[in-house]
This record gives C-alpha cells, sequence and structure tokens, in this order.
C-alpha cells in the first residue's frame, strides 16, 4: 500500500503532513510513503533526508494522488486536484466539514473515504492523534511570543536602582488548550496572568497554572458532554461584559481564544471595551480566522484603536511551520496506525471505534 502527500496552497500552509523522523514507522506498517518533488524544502528539509528513510518522490502531483490509497495533507485539495481520486482511496487531513459540506458531500458520493481530523473525539486514546490540541498548544504559545513582541513595555517586574518596572497583565479569554498554553508561557516570562472561561472545569486548571480566575458571577457551568463550550445566554454575555469592562482598564495584554466548535466565534471584546483600555495594550486574537473576539478583528492586519493593537494571524502555525509539522505528522501517523487492520494490513473502516465514526465524513 502506498500513502502520499503533495504540497499544500503555499500561499496559506506551510506545514507538511510527513516529516522525515515518522517515514520509518510508516514504512514499519507496510506502507510505502511517496511525495512530491520538493515537498518540505521551503522548511528547510531536503528531499535527501526523505530519501534516507527511504521516501519515492515523483514530480508530478496527479499520479501521487491517483496510486496513493492513503492520502495525508493538511488541509482540503483543491476540485482540479480531488477530479482524478477514485472510490475506495482514502483522504486524511484537517477537512474542514463546516465550511466545506458540499465538496466533501460529492466525494463521499463517490465512496472515497475521507477523514477529518478536527472530528476525533476527546477521549484518552485519541489523544496521541489530537491535531486539535498539538496545534491549539503552540498557537497559544506563540500568540504570547508575538504580543509580548510588539509590546513597548518589560513584562516581567524589574526592580533596579533606577526605579521598579511594573509586571504586565495578561488576560486570557477562553481556557482550553491554547488558553492554558498562553497562561503557562506569560507566567514563564513574568506577567500576571488572569484568565476567564464558561466553562468552570477550566477555574482549576488556570490556578494550577498560577493564573487568577475571573468567574462571571451567577453563571451555569456552559460546557457541553464532550468538553466543549456551549453558546452563552444573554444574560451571561451581559455579566461577563460588565466583568471583563471593568478588569480590561488595568490589563496591558489580551489573548483571546474563545471558539465554540462549528459556529461564528463570541464577540467578547466590544467596542466600549476596548475604548476603556490603556493606550499602549494589545489585544492578540487566535480566533480572528473564526471572526474574531473582539469587534475589530481582521485576519493578517494590525487594527489600531486609540492607541491599541488589534492583531491576529489566519494561520499563526505558519510562524513555528517545523514543530507544528513534527506534531502533526506524528498525529496523523498514530491515527493511520489505528485505521490499519493489524492482521491483513490494510485500512479496516470499523464502525464500531468511535474514533473512525466520528472523524468519518459520510
Ligand atoms: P476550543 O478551542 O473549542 O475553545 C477554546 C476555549 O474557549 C474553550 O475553553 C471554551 O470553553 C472557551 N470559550 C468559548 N466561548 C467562550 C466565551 N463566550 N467566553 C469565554 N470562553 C469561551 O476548546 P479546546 O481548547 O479545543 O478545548 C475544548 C475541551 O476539550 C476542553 O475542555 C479541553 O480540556 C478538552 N480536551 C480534552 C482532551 C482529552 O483528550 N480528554 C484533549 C484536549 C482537550
Amino acid at each position: 500500500m502506498r500513502i502520499g502527500s503533495i504540497l499544500e496552497n503555499q500561499k496559506i500552509e506551510k506545514r507538511v503532513a510527513i516529516t522525515p523522523e515518522i517515514v520509518k514507522k510508516y514504512t514499519s506498517l507496510g506502507l510505502e510513503v511517496c511525495l512530491v518533488e520538493n515537498y518540505a524544502s521551503h522548511l528547510g528539509i531536503k528531499d535527501n533526508s526523505y530519501k534516507e528513510m527511504g521516501v519515492k518522490f515523483l514530480n508530478d502531483e496527479k499520479e501521487i494522488l491517483n496510486s496513493s490509497e492513503i492520502i495525508v495533507q493538511l488541509g482540503m485539495l483543491s476540485e482540479d486536484k480531488t477530479s482524478s481520486i477514485k472510490e475506495n482511496q482514502t483522504i486524511i487531513g484537517v477537512l474542514n466539514p463546516y465550511t466545506n459540506k458540499e465538496k466533501l458531500e460529492i466525494l463521499a458520493k463517490k465512496k472515497i473515504n475521507l477523514f477529518s481530523l478536527e472530528l476525533l473525539p476527546r477521549i484518552t486514546r485519541a489523544q496521541s492523534m489530537d491535531i486539535l490540541s498539538s496545534q491549539a498548544n503552540l498557537a497559544g504559545y506563540k500568540a504570547v511570543i508575538e504580543s509580548f513582541a510588539n509590546f513597548e513595555k518589560a513584562i516581567p517586574m524589574m526592580m533596579t536602582a533606577a526605579g521598579t518596572v511594573p509586571a504586565a497583565k495578561v488576560l486570557v479569554v477562553g481556557a482550553g488548550v491554547a488558553g492554558l498554553q498562553a497562561i503557562a508561557t506569560a507566567k514563564r516570562m513574568g506577567a500576571i496572568v488572569f484568565a476567564t472561561d464558561v466553562r468552570m472545569a477550566s477555574k482549576e486548571q488556570v490556578e494550577s497554572l498560577g493564573g487568577k480566575f475571573l468567574t462571571v458571577e451567577g453563571s451555569e457551568n456552559l460546557e457541553t458532554e464532550g468538553g466543549y463550550a456551549k453558546e452563552a445566554s444573554e444574560e451571561f454575555k451581559q455579566k461577563q461584559e460588565d466583568l471583563l469592562s471593568e478588569t480590561l482598564k488595568k490589563i496591558d495584554i489580551v489573548i483571546c481564544t474563545a471558539l465554540i466548535p462549528g459556529k461564528k466565534a463570541p464577540l467578547i471584546i466590544k467596542d466600549s471595551m476596548i475604548q476603556n483600555m490603556q493606550s499602549g495594550s494589545i489585544i492578540y486574537d487566535l480566533a480572528a480566522i473564526q471572526g474574531g473576539n473582539t469587534a475589530f478583528t481582521e485576519a493578517d492586519k494590525v487594527i489600531e484603536k486609540n492607541g491599541i493593537k488589534i492583531m491576529g494571524e489566519s494561520n499563526i502555525l505558519n510562524k513555528l511551520p517545523v514543530s507544528a509539522s513534527n506534531l502533526y505528522a506524528k498525529n496523523v501517523f498514530n491515527f493511520v496506525d489505528n485505521l490499519i487492520s493489524k492482521e491483513s494490513k490494510k485500512i479496516n473502516i470499523n464502525l464500531e471505534d468511535e474514533i473512525i465514526q466520528k472523524t468519518l465524513i459520510k
């Protein structure tokens, strides 16, 4: 069996799905790995590093797509690329089923097996495949680095003969995987960190990292059975707005990470709240691509309002694509390993396996 991967749209995606170190693992599963020439040269990884591991290179994308039983990618392939893919071939990636619903339905009707990894259940057995966690963790870290680099004051408290520099105050909105890493990173760099979330379970996690949790008074716990956030009621939103309006007056840097799966990101930091912030403050919005958590977020732009910078990237992982690819490639390998039967060495779409059943697009 062959597993293949071609170049992503380089304008929007720098990560790769197969790294040299993961090739041996695929080979030991009995798979031949086939890549397009210069697959990861933009990351400083030469074709030779893959060839040494036994990868076969082709310069024809079509041949790779047509001859691979399994195709692994980051994002959804364009229509011209999927047109020649046939029945029983398997595509694995972050296929974005909410946005690409129609495209995916057409491919599923052709009996192509489509697995979208953002649909993985958050269960213990799926942790090693969890691309949302591995990538969000890096995104949370990088959002802190990017915002701190743009902040024109020091972060940690410094007591010097010339006077004391106060520690910067950071607010993290949304304490999921990205938010918790943002809290840990900001703490390590000496900031005073506050955080808020609609899920009560996150309070203990925030506090264990040394953050101060801001609880919206009288709020119910807005958590689904799967551990995700539910959309907040109007009453909750008003209470959260009152709490954050006061807090933001003394905050230097805000890291926004609040998301609700399959929906537009909740608008949390409103115009009036931004007006209250101190000039020179920064808001880094990791929810930018889903519409943003602030009133002004625009992906890939720095918007200035009253001296406050509002930043957010459409794909922050392009700023650390090597680390992100290494983790993504391992996640995908673990998924493929679970998909291939140990006896027949063939793909086994076992719908009794929750991991397979939940990620398969029907
Ligand atoms: P996410 O990326 O969907 O959302 C980020 C955070 O924003 C969440 O914590 C969410 O509660 C919060 N949020 C949403 N609306 C908000 C609002 N209006 N105001 C404030 N905060 C808001 O979430 P992520 O990071 O994917 O985590 C989801 C859950 O999955 C968490 O409970 C996490 O602990 C859990 N998880 C479980 C794993 C497992 O294997 N058991 C692995 C990874 C995550």
